[in-house]
């Protein structure tokens, strides 16, 4: 019996790992963060399968039900929203399960900073603009931010910051960024990135709170950064018509020539 923790994306149902909607269909037990996760991707359990919506439990009962189903010897498909790797649980989840013994398997998703970008039709790193990007949040109830990880911080960077699980928290974004990137830098909010229902707003740091639409209170990304809604920026050296490169050399004598027509 095996736990397959699966990334499931930030809301459209077709934005699943092909290996992660197999698993789904492979497993007779489902845990799904319901506060997140489509209910359209349950679609891919199996008949019969035995569906549990965590979102109200606790991770004793969380545990507990995995263990029933490892008793059983029923496979678990466990999903949480977007990918695994940020702001999804999975690390109390896998060090209970190993001290219990538990075997589990790790399948990403499509992370929500990914699904925003792609909503804006926008890359986050652009040369000579932005060539950096930062995954943080700001302090919540549940959750302190470690010393050292504050906007303040992370502002001194001038990167791109993705900010999640922030958008009750925008006077404390605004105070704290404005210093460093200037109240006319450019933000985009995006809500519900690839959901029917998302909307997305570009403002300026400065009247962030102000532009705000009121019905935007929780799952939003807040990207800010002068890389945001760019376009004067430099073409990267990689295509340049001119450039040496292994895959383009451009003369004979090219470091690269040899290369390419060698054995690897
Ligand atoms: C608990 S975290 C989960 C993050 C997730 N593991 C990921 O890979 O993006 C929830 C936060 O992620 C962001 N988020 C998740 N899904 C989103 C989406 N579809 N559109 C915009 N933001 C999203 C929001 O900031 C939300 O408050």
């Amino acid at each position: 019996m095996t736990v397959h923790f699966i990334g499931a994306g930030p809301g459209a149902p077709d934005l699943l790992t092909l290996r992660g909607r197999d698993l789904i269909a492979s497993c007779p037990v489902c845990l799904y963060a319901g506060s997140l996760v489509p209910e359209a991707i349950l679609d891919h359990c199996p008949e019969g399968a035995q569906i549990i919506n965590t979102a109200p439990m606790a991770l004793d009962d969380i545990i507990g039900s995995i263990a029933v189903a490892h008793d059983a010897g029923k496979d678990v498909a466990r999903l949480h929203s977007g990918d695994l790797s940020v702001w999804s649980a999975m690390g109390e989840q896998i060090r209970r399960l190993d001290a219990l013994g538990i075997p589990y398997t790790v399948t990403p998703g499509v992370p929500s900073f990914a699904a925003a970008a792609a909503s804006l039709g926008q890359e986050l790193t652009l040369p000579g603009v932005g060539q950096s990007l930062i995954l943080t949040r700001t302090p919540g109830r549940a959750s302190s931010m470690p010393e050292g990880e504050s906007l303040e911080n992370f502002g001194k960077t001038g990167a791109t910051l993705a900010l999640h699980l922030s958008i009750g928290n925008l006077a404390q974004v605004v105070a704290d960024l404005v210093p460093h990137y200037g109240a006319e830098c450019p933000v985009a909010v995006v809500y519900r990135a690839s959901w029917p229902d998302e909307k997305i707003i570009r403002t300026r740091l400065g009247v962030l709170e102000d532009g705000m639409d009121p019905s935007i209170a929780r799952t939003a990304l807040i990207l800010v950064g002068p890389a945001i809604g760019a376009s004067d920026f430099t073409e990267s050296r990689l295509y340049a018509a001119d450039y040496d490169r292994r895959y383009r050399p451009q003369t004979a004598d090219s470091p690269w020539s040899e290369w390419q027509h060698g054995d690897d």
